[in-house]
């Protein structure tokens, strides 16, 4: 699913603002093996620094990666905060339930600190699930199955069954919730430290999640969405590192840039592609394509810094001005829920074309996202199955350019990742068995539920066709009444209208809102 509209609004915006022996330069530039050194953006410097960068071209691997054996170069997938929600999709009011790296986590907004709060989902009394709870009027965290209540910091502070006079059994440490994550919002999203020990209580202030400053820059507009997807962390990483599938994969929704009709070898557009790929090592690789630079930070992030208007920047008076910068990003948060299923959260941000930005209701975004996300689902979906027993490396053939980045990350994978996420023997390293059609297209569980803005909207459409219903048998009802035949006829046509109305908006909500399923050979 990578690069959604925002990035095709970017290209198609703003590439013709080059002149072509610009545009030409500019790609020459990329083919030169002599790149100029790709810089991490100063303000993230402190977060993660890559080792160096000066970039090679990407050339596809024909060797397996060795494990290192120096224990720094490993990395360990439990020391890094992991994205939990969008903050924009919480609702203070109740509990909220994820699952992030195998761990069930409640999510939940703690008045008193006026924090989000990260806990083990499971209550001490016997195990029950907490994100089934509620906040009670003195925002306590209620375990709805017997009542126990805790406080910001896990502690019991009610067990309604301990008689008044007896043993204050609630301040043992065994009522307190078991784990207290550490927890933190940054751009707009709640994040937690996979590791309740103490020692770990204030790494915040030492660690933070990776920031990027575009994401919560006013001049920006910025859209996010988040959806559950079928398939490991490590297909929906690589996928979104390879644009050279957007052609065909998401034909006719997504376009990463305007190829010419004369230049075409076929209707999708497929063409060659040259992409550099800096060092690799235990903090990620940056990568450049034309105009956008792109970094991954392991584990989580992928994304792309887009300037498709750099290139004009230029002395030569010959070339057009373009005063403006405009810059178009696209961030990926890659969350590994458990194997076989992962959870992507997209931030979408630009500096141009805003107030169609601001214009249009999120939800009507989501439906251009959650295409371009079931176009590729089935697909991910079996290659993830067919890879199971098989080594990546020398099951795929990789003779292009095109997937650098894919074997960039799966070299860094291999080679500092453990080859998989770690799950630490939570589970048996088989996948789950393929669900049905219907239910690996379910978009209500892995969206619209969770979705602040297409719950909403789903429960007014809903709303909406009832009444269309309603109105269909109020006519039908006015029609028998009335007797004049011209009045009744029109009573007729508007009973039929409001069905069929009715009728459309029924097909529209299930589309749009709970399974739309693709069919990529007549699109
Ligand atoms: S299981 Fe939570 S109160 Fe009993
Ligand atoms: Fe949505």
């Amino acid at each position: 699913m990578p690069f959604p509209m925002e990035v095709l609004q970017a290209s198609s915006l703003s590439f013709p603002l080059l002149r072509r022996h610009s545009r030409n330069n500019l790609i020459n530039k990329f083919r030169n093996p002599t790149l100029p050194r790709i810089d991490i953006p100063r303000q993230n410097i402190d977060l993660k620094t890559f080792a160096a960068t000066t970039p090679t071209v990407a050339c596809p691997p024909s060797d397996p990666e060795i494990i290192p054996e120096k224990k720094e170069d490993k990395f360990d997938w439990y020391e890094n905060w992991y994205p939990v929600a969008t903050v924009c999709d919480l609702d203070k009011r109740r509990p909220h339930g994820r699952k992030v790296i195998g761990i069930d986590v409640v999510v939940w907004w703690d008045r008193k600190e006026n924090a989000w709060k990260v806990f083990d989902d499971t209550c001490p009394h016997r195990l029950a699930p907490l994100s089934e709870g509620r906040i009670d009027q003195w925002g306590r965290l209620q375990c709805v199955y017997h009542g126990w209540c805790f406080d910001g910091v896990g502690a019991c502070k009610f067990i309604p069954q301990a008689p008044h006079d007896g043993p204050p059994v609630e301040t043992s440490k065994k009522a307190c919730v078991k784990g207290v994550y550490p927890s933190c919002v940054r751009n707009g999203i709640v994040w937690f430290w996979p590791n309740s020990d103490p020692k770990y209580k204030d790494i915040y202030l030492t660690n933070k999640p990776h920031y990027i400053p575009e994401l919560d820059d006013p001049s920006f507009t910025c859209t996010t969405i988040t959806r559950e997807v079928p398939y490991g962390y490590e297909i929906l990483a690589e996928n979104l590192m390879d644009p050279s599938h957007v052609p065909y994969a998401h034909y006719g929704i997504l376009e990463l840039e305007k190829v010419k009709e004369s230049s075409k070898r076929d209707r999708e557009g497929g063409h060659e592609m040259e992409i550099s790929v800096g060092t690799i090592d235990v903090n990620g690789f940056s990568a450049k394509h034309v105009s956008a630079d792109y970094y991954f930070v392991p584990p989580y992030v992928y994304y792309g810094r887009i300037t498709p208007n750099a290139a004009t920047k230029t002395k030569d008076a010959t070339l057009p001005v373009v005063p403006e910068e405009k810059t178009a990003m696209i961030v990926f948060y890659c969350i590994p829920v458990t194997p076989g299923y992962s959870r992507l959260i997209y931030a979408g941000a630009r500096n141009f074309a805003v107030q169609i930005d601001r214009f249009v209701p999120r939800w009507i975004t989501h439906m251009s996202h959650n295409l371009i996300f079931d176009s590729d689902l089935f697909l991910l979906h079996v290659e993830e199955q067919k890879l199971k027993d098989l080594d990546w490396h020398k099951s795929c053939y990789i003779p292009t350019k095109a997937d650098g980045q894919v074997v960039a990350f799966r070299r860094w994978l291999n080679k500092y990742g453990g080859t998989q996420v770690d799950w630490r023997n939570n589970f048996t390293p088989a996948l789950p068995p393929t669900p049905s059609r219907e239910q690996l297209f379910d978009r209500y569980w892995s969206h619209t539920a969770e979705c602040s803005s297409c719950s909403v909207a789903c429960k007014r459409l809903n709303a909406l066709e009832i009444g269309l219903q309603a109105m269909s048998l109020v006519f039908v009802a006015m029609a028998a009444a009335v007797s004049a035949p011209a009045t009744r006829y029109s009573m007729v046509a508007m009973a039929v209208l409001s069905f069929l109305a009715s009728k459309w908006l029924s097909h529209f909500i299930h589309k749009t809102f709970y399974n739309h399923g693709y069919d990529h050979a007549f699109v």
